[in-house]
């Protein structure tokens, strides 16, 4: 098994006067290419997990593996760590340090000795990726919160990880923002970046990520597939956090009609599915990938969604406004549901994923047809 990341027996302690070290023992194995999420109520130790995967923090006892190897806290050793991992982290004013936005962005590239025309690209490119190409030259000073939120992933976007760690990456967005996050995460990881993500959000966590690990006051209290984990009652209040919504109504649902609550829906589309008649009538989707320009498409009048960056550049460069600007795959699925049809431009990177996700359906009941 392919580990990105292993601790093994990791405690630290911020100081000799705390009664309780803020990891204890920890031994976590995080899999390479796995949508991760770290899962814990306030102060349950995840932000001083994610310290250790980029050697800020020193365990205490125990040690940090990355790729199998013990880390080497040496200054070189962790310059080169650090052009693997990149860590953002949850309060952006402990991230940005540069005067202006661009400068900031451009700090990652530029110390990986980038040439000044790379750099601009990438300054560009991630700026767009967080909704924040217009406020560029803005000193970072004048930003909002969600803001300064934003101009950190670019930065870590910018430097194009093989390691992508996000302490809270949605708390302070807006929840427009917070979905693209994750459609930026979703190309990211297509793309083989393992992702990384601290959050309290369970509903978050459990739509996104293939395996959770649970933290209660700095012990490691689970690790797997989130269903178990959720399926426990005693163990999710415990841990300081409640049952994701649709995990919840699918319980509910199912022990109403009396029926297993396996397969588990992880979004609204698929509980829909899972609930109506086995005969009704789902919509198509058309599924248009995009390389370099948006194709024309026969038949107008259906709603059209957006998903994957690039397309969303071109759809804003030609001027044109898709109906589903965020969480295209998911409105799409549920117009299908509903039994209309809709049009779905992505980037041509993430076709195979979307397919997948389409496919999904099938596990719930409904097979959705997809037209090419
Ligand atoms: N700088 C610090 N000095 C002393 N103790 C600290 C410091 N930072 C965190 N702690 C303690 O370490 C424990 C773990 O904190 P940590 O920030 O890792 O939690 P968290 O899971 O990230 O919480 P949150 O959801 O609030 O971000 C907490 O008990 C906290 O009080
Ligand atoms: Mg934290």
């Amino acid at each position: 098994m392919d580990y990105i990341f292993e601790t093994k027996d990791l405690t630290y302690s911020y100081n000799s006067r705390q009664e309780k070290p803020s990891l204890d023992s920890v031994n976590v194995k995080i899999r390479k290419g796995a949508r991760t999420a770290i899962l814990g109520a306030n102060g349950a130790g995840k932000s001083t997990l994610f310290y250790h995967f980029n050697g800020i923090f020193k365990p205490a006892s125990g040690e940090v593996l990355y790729m199998g190897n013990p880390l080497d806290y040496s200054r070189e050793a962790l310059s080169v760590l650090r052009t693997d991992i990149s860590v953002v982290v949850q309060n952006p004013d402990e991230q940005i340090f540069s005067a202006t936005v661009e400068d900031d962005v451009a700090f990652g590239p530029m110390n990986a000795g980038l040439e000044r025309s790379e750099v601009e690209k990438r300054i560009q490119e991630s700026l767009f990726k967080v909704g924040m190409e217009e406020y560029r030259s803005r000193p970072t000073i004048q930003l909002s919160y969600g803001q300064r939120k934003r101009v950190a992933l670019a930065g870590a976007l910018a430097t194009d990880p093989k390691v992508l760690i996000l302490d809270e990456p949605t708390a302070g967005l807006d929840p427009q923002m917070s979905q693209e996050v994750i459609e930026l995460v979703e190309q990211l990881c297509v793309a083989g970046t393992t992702v990384i993500i601290s959050t309290h959000d369970v509903d978050l966590a459990y739509s996104w990520a293939d395996e959770i690990h649970v933290l209660r006051g700095g012990h490691l209290i689970y690790s797997g597939e989130p269903e178990p984990f959720f399926d426990d009652h005693v163990g999710v209040a415990s841990a300081g956090l409640v049952m994701p919504h649709t995990f919840s109504i699918n319980s509910s649902v199912q022990r109403i009609r009396g029926n297993p609550a396996a397969p588990h829906p992880r979004t609204n589309s698929q509980i829909l599915c899972k609930m109506l008649p086995g005969g009704s009538r789902t919509g198509k989707i058309r599924l248009v990938p995009v390389k370099d320009s948006i194709p024309e498409v026969p038949g107008g009048g259906v709603p059209r969604g957006v998903y994957g960056s690039r397309v969303r550049r071109l759809f804003r460069e030609g001027g044109s406004e898709p109906d589903y600007h965020f969480n295209a795959i998911e409105c799409c699925l549920m117009e299908a549901v509903n039994g209309r049809d809709s049009v779905l431009f992505v980037d041509d990177s993430m076709k195979d994923r979307v397919l997948e996700v389409i496919g999904a359906m099938d596990r719930f009941g409904k097979r959705i047809e997809v037209v090419l």
